[in-house]
């Protein structure tokens, strides 16, 4: 009976000693594990931080990131490589309507911030800017209407000073704005020729010396002359003495402005389907000079604002002092 219970307590002693292994066990088992959720824990702080790192870097750059975004979507839904001037600050005169208003149009889609400059036309003006800011929310561009006659010197200061108030630079100026009639000479009076120079040329000259005063390096300064200066067209007489003596500004001012590493250069359109253009003239002078171009066709605004946004890119950065007539072949 004795030897019994002592087997049984040599027994339980085993099953206790055993118990206690698997105790001894388990502890170590939990301390590891203990270690591991530790480890975890650090590497679920560390990854919290990179996120909050990258949400700071997206909210900083969200305009160049949709930017980027718009420019792959873009690039590979179309094809078509664009030339970049993400982040400059163009003013377009004349941008309310015609040619100016494609350009304003292209350039803000290249993403500069446009001021769309206009002499009467508020209404039209406004129009362009709501649909640069339908296309800021997918690109981050901006835009403003600046009314000024470029025919007037302190409306020209004041394009600049509001422009520079609101963006805090300029980069490009394209000196789109102009007007035009066709009249034999004797039929030209002195209040024709002073307003056409007035706003053509002393427009044009004025602007430029504003932009030469605060302009960025690197800048862009777009002239608008017409290829009409190669033609010889009667009745054109004071037309293109505005448009030549652009020309030759753009030249010098090209040398002049150089050494700040502005370039300048001005785009002689050929006929191009504006308001403009069919002004005073006859469907039957209309076909004769689309006719005219080796194409055979009138120019469409966007194939001007085309070759603007090229020189205002960084493609065209060793291109200065030149005409380049845009004009489908008529000259
Ligand atoms: N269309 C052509 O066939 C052709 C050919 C060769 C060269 N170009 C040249 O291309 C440029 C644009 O021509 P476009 O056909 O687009 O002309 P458009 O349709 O008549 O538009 C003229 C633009 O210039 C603005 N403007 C007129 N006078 C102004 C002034 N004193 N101050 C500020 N802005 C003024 C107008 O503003 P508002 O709307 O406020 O009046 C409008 O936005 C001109 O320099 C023109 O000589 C045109």
């Amino acid at each position: 009976m004795l030897v019994e219970r002592w087997h049984l307590l040599v027994e339980r002693q085993h099953l206790l000693v055993e118990r206690l292994h698997l105790l001894v066990e388990r502890k170590h088992l939990l301390v590891e594990r203990k270690h591991l959720l530790v480890e975890r824990l650090h590497l679920l702080v560390e990854r919290l931080h990179l996120l909050v790192e990258r949400k700071h870097l997206l909210v900083e750059s969200d305009s160049g990131i949709k930017w980027d975004c718009y420019i792959l979507i873009t690039e590979t839904t179309t094809g078509e490589s664009m030339a970049s001037i993400a982040g400059k600050v163009a003013i377009i005169t004349g941008a309310s309507r015609g040619i100016g208003r494609a350009i304003a149009l292209k350039l803000a889609g290249n993403g500069a911030s446009i001021v769309v400059n206009y002499a009467g036309n508020a209404g039209k003006a406004q129009e362009v800017v709501a649909e640069i800011e339908k296309l800021g929310v997918k690109v981050g561009v901006k835009a403003i209407a600046v009314q000024a006659d470029v025919s007037k010197v302190p409306d020209i200061q004041r394009l600049f000073e509001e422009t520079l108030e609101r963006f805090g630079k300029v980069d490009i100026l394209v000196n789109n704005a102009g007007i035009a009639f066709y009249k034999p000479i004797t039929q030209v009076s002195e209040e024709d020729f002073d307003a056409i120079f007035a706003i053509n040329v002393k427009g044009t000259f004025f602007a430029c010396q504003q932009a030469a005063q605060h302009i960025s390096e690197g800048g862009r300064i777009i002239n608008f002359s017409s290829s009409t200066t190669a033609m010889m067209l009667p009745t054109y007489s004071a037309y293109v003495g505005t448009k030549g003596a652009v020309e030759q500004i753009t030249r010098v001012l090209a040398k002049e402005l150089g050494a700040k590493a502005i370039a300048v250069n001005v785009i002689s359109p050929g006929p191009t389907d504006t308001e403009l253009f069919r002004e005073g003239k006859t469907q039957e002078q209309i076909d004769r000079l689309a006719q005219m171009a080796a194409f055979g066709k009138l120019g469409d605004v966007q194939e001007i604002a085309d070759v603007v946004a090229f020189l205002a890119s960084d493609e065209a950065r060793w291109i200065t002092g030149q005409n380049i007539r845009v004009n489908g072949g008529i000259a």
